[in-house]
């Protein structure tokens, strides 16, 4: 036993000294059979993984890098609801391990003070129409200082330590993101979706306000009224059109 309180997420949980990425060891893992619930876990990693093919700074002793394989008995094109489940777990954990307020901007960013603290990155089997299984890589910035941010970052990063002026207990911080994605999970295999898009709004920094969306070759302007069914933006334009966003880059307006 883990000596977590948990039903699925965390009851098994494989921890590296270092890894290339504990997103490909959590796949490779998946396609070895592994049970849903098991949980990757890296002290380092050498090639983390960002979105859009960039690269995530994994340096040793001072942040959370993880990888959670789940097996929802849903369809493909319902997996982007599931984006919301560690987004949702890691703002829990922010609140309650590190006692600072987070927020989470479309689609999986979670903000500290407006800086990033945490970066999500979901990959998906499928075969068919079913998933046969998911990776939720989740990476968050916890004691790491200033100085080991690399200069040219897009997004103004921060960690825990540095919003909160102190130093965050890893494991404390790691119990309470597992216990809050295995509570979540649960109620989204009970009751599907809806629990987990209210949790999402409730800690949304993008709803009612006005942003740009960047996504592939067009970009989008105008006033966030929600997310749908299966996760896309739901965006007023100034022409009173609501347009759909799936995926992209969103600023928020002042
Ligand atoms: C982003 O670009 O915001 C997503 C970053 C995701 C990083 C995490 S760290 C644990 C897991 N393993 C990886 O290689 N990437 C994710």
């Amino acid at each position: 036993s883990t000596g977590l309180n948990v039903k699925i997420v965390g009851t098994s949980l494989v921890c590296v000294s270092e890894t290339e990425s504990t997103n490909i060891l959590a796949g490779r893992l998946a396609e070895e059979g592994a049970a849903e619930g098991t949980v990757v876990i890296a002290d380092s990693q050498n090639r983390g993984k960002g979105r859009l093919g960039r690269l995530w700074e994994s340096p040793a002793g001072v942040n959370l890098y993880c990888s959670v394989i789940l097996r929802p008995p849903i369809m493909p094109i319902h997996a982007p609801q599931l984006t919301f489940l560690s987004a949702v777990a890691v703002a829990e954990a922010i609140e309650r391990a590190a006692g600072l307020i987070p927020v989470i901007k479309w689609p999986n960013d979670v903000l500290v003070n407006g800086f990033k603290v945490a970066g999500l990155l979901n990959e998906m089997s499928a075969e068919m129409e079913r998933v046969d299984y998911l990776v939720l890589g989740i990476g968050v910035n916890i004691n790491m200082q200033r100085s080991q941010f690399p200069g040219d970052l897009r997004h103004p990063a921060s960690s825990l330590a540095i919003e909160a002026g102190h130093g965050v207990e890893r494991l404390s911080f790691t119990r309470a993101l597992l216990e809050a994605l295995d509570s979540h999970y649960d109620s989204y295999c009970a009751e599907g979706y809806a629990p987990l898009r209210q949790a999402w709004l409730d800690r949304s920094a993008v709803m009612g306000r006005r942003v740009r969306v960047n996504c592939q070759e067009r970009q989008v302007s105008g006033t966030v009224e929600g997310i749908d069914e299966i996760g896309a933006l739901l965006v007023r334009t100034p022409d009173g059109k609501q347009e759909r966003v799936l995926a992209g880059d969103v600023t928020i307006d002042e």
